[in-house]
């Protein structure tokens, strides 16, 4: 084992940089959770497409970080409430670190927040967030659930901005995870608003599909339902009327866009994330200026991605924004989709601008492959 210094109190961090390119975690995240109000650190390890969770005891939250820059990765970042903490681990197994100041909140009471910035007034307590984590029972954010509180507040206050003659909606969250969206919605529409409103959230993972279920029946939230499944093989129906994803990653995405338009949904709210398709189609030897740094080319591909995306919703007569909804500190995935049916006319000079710019950087995208190339 790495003789490594492992500071106390750490309550979020992520550690990178696989050892071994065929191993089969990808990275681990540790962040603080709530657990009968107990704060917690949860370490969930990410493979290719499973997340594994795991609580670990504060006297063993040193030994496993430096078990994984031991075995399997070669980058940690970890934060303590005043400092943030990185180790490298060079090629010759020494290892580098280093310690910064950190800029992270402390527990926020909700009216310690300047009102105008959430839709949400001030001490609301949603129950639902405290079964998730997101807030603690006497209405305070967690430090761990800050990033994902501030989203879901800005995306429910961009939702609100753009319904306000509606009374009754059907919802689908594809790809909802966890669901703290999903929660948030739903109480605010249907415990706040008092609106004829049903939604459903769809996911792969069956676990957290049936927490979030056991969360809805223990409130009484009868219009709110999960299943699990594909994205990509959604049943459709005629009745949805909004579909939101928020970080549905990759191609779910453009599954989830295109039953939107499919089924001709009128509220599209959507915020991509890990846009790898046009990333790993991309051949190198075209926009080397571009495609030899990894991090341009993997922003260029997310670009080329979500701008499709947005024309082909464009395309089918949707009135389409692409908006930063938080700050880039918040998340880097921090582009919002916003399209709103409002013509069934459709713009075929758009859709040449589209097949244009797949033939010129010779790509395929999904979203344009599901609605427009028959095999
Ligand atoms: C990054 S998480 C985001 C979860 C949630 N929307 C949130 O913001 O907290 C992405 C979620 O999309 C789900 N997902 C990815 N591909 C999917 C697919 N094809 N069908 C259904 N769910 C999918 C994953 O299981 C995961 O829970």
């Amino acid at each position: 084992m790495l003789d490594i210094n492992i500071p106390d109190g750490i309550i979020k961090g992520i550690i990178s940089g696989k050892k071994d390119k065929n191993q089969k975690n990808e990275k681990v995240k540790l962040d603080t959770i709530l657990i009968k109000n107990e704060e917690v650190l949860q370490l969930a390890c990410y493979t290719d497409k499973q997340v594994f969770h795991k609580n670990l005891k504060s006297e063993e939250v040193s030994l496993e970080i430096i078990r994984l820059l031991t075995e399997e990765f070669n980058n940690a970042e970890l934060y303590t409430k005043d400092y943030i903490y990185s180790y490298r681990i060079t090629s010759k197994g020494k290892v580098l670190s280093n310690k910064r100041k950190s800029k992270e909140v402390s527990l926020v009471p909700l009216s310690h927040n300047k009102k105008k910035n959430y839709i949400l007034e001030d001490g609301l307590l949603v129950p639902a967030l405290v079964d998730l984590g997101i807030q603690t029972p006497d209405g305070k954010v967690t430090k761990a659930g800050y990033d994902k509180f501030k989203q879901i507040n800005r995306f429910l206050e961009i939702i609100d901005d753009s319904i306000k003659d509606e009374k009754e909606l059907n919802i689908i969250d594809f790809g909802c995870g966890k669901s703290y969206l999903t929660f948030i919605l739903y109480y605010y529409f249907v415990e706040i608003k008092k609106m004829n409103v049903n939604i459903t959230g769809l996911d792969l993972k069956e676990d957290v599909i049936d927490h979030c279920n056991e969360i809805a029946e223990k409130y009484g939230y009868t219009r709110l339902k999960f299943y699990k499944g594909d994205i990509a093989k959604y049943k459709e129906n005629n009745d949805i009327d909004m579909i939101v994803t928020l970080h549905a990653c990759d191609t779910a995405t453009d599954y989830a866009l295109y039953h939107a338009i499919t089924m001709n949904v009128k509220y599209i709210f959507s915020v991509p994330c890990c846009q790898h398709e046009i990333n790993l189609e991309l051949d190198s030897s075209n926009f080397h200026l571009i495609n030899k740094y990894g991090i341009l080319k993997e922003r260029f591909s997310a670009i080329l991605t979500d701008a499709i995306r947005a024309n082909i919703l464009q395309y089918y007569g949707y009135k389409t924004q692409v908006m930063e909804f938080v700050d880039f500190e918040n998340s880097p995935k921090n582009l919002l989709i916003r399209a709103v049916k409002t013509n069934n006319s459709k713009n075929e000079k758009i859709k040449e601008e589209i097949e244009a710019l797949l033939e010129e950087y010779k790509i395929k995208q999904t979203l344009y492959s599901l609605l427009f190339t028959k095999e």
